[in-house]
Parts: C-alpha cells; sequence; structure tokens
C-alpha cells in the first residue's frame, strides 16, 4: 500500500506506561517533590521530542487523599505528565505480584515462583484479578484524556490488558504496544496460568513492537500454537482482523550524552574520577538491582580474573553502581544482600589498606556523574542473564569517543544483536569466558579498540529514541489506514 509520512506534523501522542517519568516524593500535604524516575522505559521515551505528547502513568505513590492527589495532578500537569492512582492493595498485588514477581521472571525465562503450589493458585488469580483491575483503571484515565486522532501507544509487560480495555470502550481508537522486555519462547509463555487472556488482549491492539525479530518471532509463536491463530509475514490474523507485528529496536537520545560531556560539571566530575583512580584501569557496571543483570555472575568473574592474575591486583578496579528497583519484592531483597555478602568476602580477599578491587554503590547516580563514569572508564561490563535491549551498553559507547573503551556485553542482551560486532559478547553463565575476556579487553591494543568502538558508535548514534518512536508511530498510522482500505474493498 501507500507508504504515508506522518512525521511532519505534530501528531497528539498517549504515552501509556505504568510508570512516568518522574516520581513523587510527599512533602507536606500538597506538596509534592518530582524525582528522575530510572529505567530504559523512562530513558528512552525521554528521548522522544517530535510528537505532542502526554504521558499517563503511576507516581510511584500511594495517595489516599483527594487533597494530596489534586495537589500531585497539578504538579505533574507541569510535566505533561497525568496520574493513574493505585491503591496500596493494588499496588501490592498488581506491581509487586503479578508485573515483578510473575511476568517479570518468567519473560526472563527465569520461570514461575515455586512456592507451595495450592497457595500459588489461590494467590495467582487475585493477582491477576488485580493486574486486570489496575488496566482499566489506566484505561479510565486514558479515555478521559483521549481526543479523536490521537495516538495511543500502551507500553510494557504491565499493561498488556490495556489494549483490550481501551478497544472495548472505543473500536476507533488507534492503539499501539510495545514490549520492552524479551518476549520469551512460547514453551515458557505457555506456562503462564493466564496465557490466553493474556494474547488476546494484546491482539486487539492495532500494532504489536517488540526490541527484535526474535521476540517477535516468539510472540507470533504463542499466537499460532496456543491460541491457534493464523501467522502471516505482517503480524497475526483472527477472523479477518489482522494485528501487525513487528520489530522496532529501541535508542537513546545519543546527542544528550555527547554534548553533556562538554559540560564543565561533567568536566570537573571526570578529573576528579581520574585522579582518584590514577594508575589503575577502571571497569564499569551500571544497573537497576535486579536479578536479571547478572550482578553476582558479573561480579565473581571479576574475582575470577583477580584469582587467575595476581599481576593485575591493585591495578583494576570495578565501580558497579546498582540501583535499588521494586524492594518491596522478597526476591530483590535477597539479591541486595546476596552481592553484599559476595563484595564484601572479595574486598577481604584482595583488597588492601589502601585500596579495594570492588566499589559497590546501592544507589542512582545523576546524570552528570554517570556521563563522566561512562566517558573515564575503560571497560563496560553488562551481564544480562536476559534482557530486552540494555540501553546501559549504548549510554557507553556514546561517551566513548574520546577513550575508546571495551564494553563487554551479554549474549542474551537484546543489544548484543546490534553491538554484537563491536562488542565482545559473553555468556554470563561462563564465569571462566567473562574472566577470559575481562583479561582480553583489559589488554586489548588500541587500534583494535578504535575499530570495535567505531562499529558501535556509529549504530548509536544513527538508531535513536526519536527514530524508534517515530517508526513505530509512522507503521501504526500506516497500519490503521492500510485496515480501513481493507475494510472497503
Ligand atoms: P532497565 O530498563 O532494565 O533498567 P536499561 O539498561 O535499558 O535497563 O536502562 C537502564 C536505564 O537506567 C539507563 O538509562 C541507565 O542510565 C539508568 N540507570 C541504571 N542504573 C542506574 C544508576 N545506578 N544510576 C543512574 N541511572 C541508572
Ligand atoms: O525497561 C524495563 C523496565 O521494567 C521498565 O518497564 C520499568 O519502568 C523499568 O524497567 C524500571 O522498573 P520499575 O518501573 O519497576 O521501577
Amino acid at each position: 500500500g501507500e507508504r504515508l509520512d506522518f512525521r511532519t506534523s505534530k501528531q497528539r501522542l498517549l504515552v501509556v506506561a505504568n510508570r512516568l517519568p518522574v516520581s513523587a516524593v510527599r512533602h507536606g500535604e500538597d506538596s509534592w517533590q518530582l524525582e528522575m524516575s530510572v529505567g530504559g522505559l523512562v530513558t528512552a521515551l525521554l528521548g522522544v521530542k517530535e510528537f505532542d505528547t502526554r504521558w499517563i502513568g503511576w507516581a510511584g505513590v500511594n495517595v489516599p487523599d483527594e487533597i494530596g492527589q489534586k495537589a500531585l495532578a497539578k504538579a505533574l500537569d507541569e510535566k505533561r505528565c497525568i496520574p493513574v492512582f493505585l491503591d496500596e492493595e493494588v499496588v501490592h498485588q498488581y506491581y509487586n505480584g503479578y508485573c515483578n514477581n510473575i511476568l517479570w521472571p518468567l519473560f526472563h525465562y527465569i520461570g514461575l515462583p515455586q512456592e507451595d503450589r495450592l497457595a500459588t493458585t489461590r494467590s495467582f488469580q487475585s493477582q491477576f484479578d488485580a493486574y486486570k483491575k489496575a488496566n482499566q483503571l489506566f484505561a479510565d484515565v486514558v479515555n478521559e484524556h483521549y481526543e479523536e486522532g490521537d495516538v495511543v501507544w500502551c507500553h510494557d509487560y504491565h499493561l498488556m490488558f490495556l489494549p483490550k480495555c481501551l478497544k472495548e470502550r472505543n473500536s476507533k481508537m488507534k492503539v499501539g504496544w510495545f514490549l520492552h522486555t524479551p518476549f520469551p519462547s512460547s514453551e515458557i509463555h505457555r506456562m503462564l496460568p493466564s496465557r490466553l487472556e493474556l494474547l488476546r488482549s494484546v491482539l486487539a491492539a492495532d500494532l504489536v513492537g517488540f526490541h527484535t525479530y526474535d521476540y517477535a518471532r516468539h510472540f507470533v509463536s504463542a499466537c499460532t500454537r496456543i491460541l491457534g491463530l493464523e501467522g502471516t509475514p505482517e503480524g497475526v490474523e483472527d477472523q479477518g482482523k489482522l494485528t501487525r507485528i513487528a520489530a522496532f529496536p529501541v535508542g537513546i537520545d545519543s546527542e544528550r550524552f555527547i554534548k553533556a560531556l562538554e559540560l564543565p560539571e561533567v568536566q570537573d566530575h571526570m578529573k576528579v574520577l581520574k585522579q582518584r583512580f590514577a594508575g589503575r584501569k577502571v571497569m564499569l557496571g551500571v544497573d537497576r538491582l535486579d536479578m536479571i543483570k547478572g550482578i553476582p555472575q558479573k561480579i565473581l568473574a571479576f574475582e575470577k580474573f583477580l584469582e587467575e592474575n595476581p599481576n593485575w591486583r591493585n591495578k583494576v578496579v570495578l565501580l558497579q553502581i546498582a540501583v535499588p528497583t521494586r524492594t518491596d519484592v522478597p526476591e530483590y531483597q535477597k539479591l541486595t544482600s546476596q552481592v553484599h555478602e559476595i563484595v564484601g568476602r572479595i574486598n577481604g580477599r584482595f583488597g588492601s589498606l589502601t585500596a579495594v578491587p570492588i566499589h559497590h554503590l546501592d544507589r542512582s547516580l545523576d546524570f552528570h556523574e554517570l556521563c563522566a563514569l561512562y566517558a573515564v572508564t575503560d571497560v563496560a561490563l553488562v551481564t544480562s542473564l536476559r534482557d530486552g535491549m540494555n540501553l546501559v551498553s549504548y549510554e557507553y559507547v556514546a561517551c566513548q569517543e574520546s577513550k575508546k573503551g571495551v564494553l563487554i556485553l551479554s549474549e542474551f542482551a537484546g543489544a548484543a544483536q546490534s553491538l554484537g560486532a563491536g562488542a565482545i559478547l559473553v555468556n554470563p553463565w561462563n564465569v571462566t569466558e567473562v574472566a577470559s575476556s575481562i583479561g582480553y579487553a583489559l589488554n586489548m591494543p588500541a587500534d583494535e579498540r578504535e575499530k570495535r568502538h567505531h562499529h558501535n558508535f556509529k549504530h548509536v548514534i544513527s538508531h535513536t529514541a526519536q527514530e524508534w518512536a517515530s517508526t513505530f508511530v509512522s507503521e501504526l498510522n500506516v497500519t490503521i489506514v492500510e485496515a480501513q482500505l481493507r475494510t472497503r474493498q
């Protein structure tokens, strides 16, 4: 069909995601402080500028009182954000429970929780009910703010039920859904008790997008094998209705990072870091403190490297910046103590009175500190056990034009498909392999570093977040025009 370019006009875009780009902290009955949220979804969507965008989502706090809700809605309005208020019980069952204890581990191949079967069945159902209820609340807010012609772009595993809720209320609404995590093999998705309902609901969208072709293929297989529908090269067909399914790999706002390196405050941070670690090579890890990031595996590989290379002890340091996340979910609490224990043991083993091999921080860094760290470090270590894309690897590459540091990247991150040729790809489960890759990276000659970096840099600056969003939205518009033409025929 005819390709229409909708990129030139400023289209109204309603972005619907569980997490708003800012999270609120209460400072009194009607006063709120807004802090930047952390995560790949927020980073990507903040890089999208060409649309007339409003965000709809949860501000990360429970606000039971009307005065507080009004005040927060007003504060958020200045950021073009619209809050969805979720009460504590819903957050517990929907966000901590169904989203982060069931869907998240399942989509990252960790599996379903292994508690007592009967208890799981009961709590599973109530968590799924809360999930559906939360999705209905998001749909209510979308409806309230929707204007004819808007594009409604739903995001991530928190909102798989939303396309159906929206289309049931208004079948003309243009609805897209994008998944920021992997979509697992259909053999994994099959395990989910609510597998049918979730697939059907996602298929209510006009366009469904994934980071990689593999995730899209897994989704189509799930629809054909589990729902018995027909897969076509365009997507999935159900009783004459086509849902378009395609890959849209996300990127970052690379210019924002590159420009930040010139700022005096970033240069100051860089100076301090260079002095602090003079004479040592510096390796960097930046992650949410999540089980999918393979942080224990990364640290154990670093230990193995020190064990096998005594000449490197005191000459290399690992900075692991791990911001706590989803701290009400027990698995995440266990991970924090596990990581602390390993770091303590290794520092005790290889540290001296004046230096330790691992600096582990449980916090987030502000943008300027983060850019400085990306720019001055010699090697970045991304060891995700599974990861939808992993934007940290993109950010590192964007900041390395002068140093040309090495990226060690898990083959299980979506980014391995785009940065694979420039990075050293590793299997994070293989501690020996990661340890030897660390040695390879630290010893890599300058010309090889330059070649690898150049390859990745070219990719990162030419596949931006803006391009990702424009492509998705324009594809959604085209899909709808084509569907209209088909029904008229
Ligand atoms: P995920 O979406 O799973 O968190 P990504 O790597 O795609 O993984 O995105 C993480 C985003 O969060 C990046 O933009 C990164 O800069 C940011 N981030 C992660 N950890 C930290 C941290 N400790 N301090 C500041 N920002 C962080
Ligand atoms: O990008 C993956 C992701 O799960 C986002 O969906 C989410 O916003 C982010 O990580 C951070 O997690 P949370 O919103 O649970 O703090």
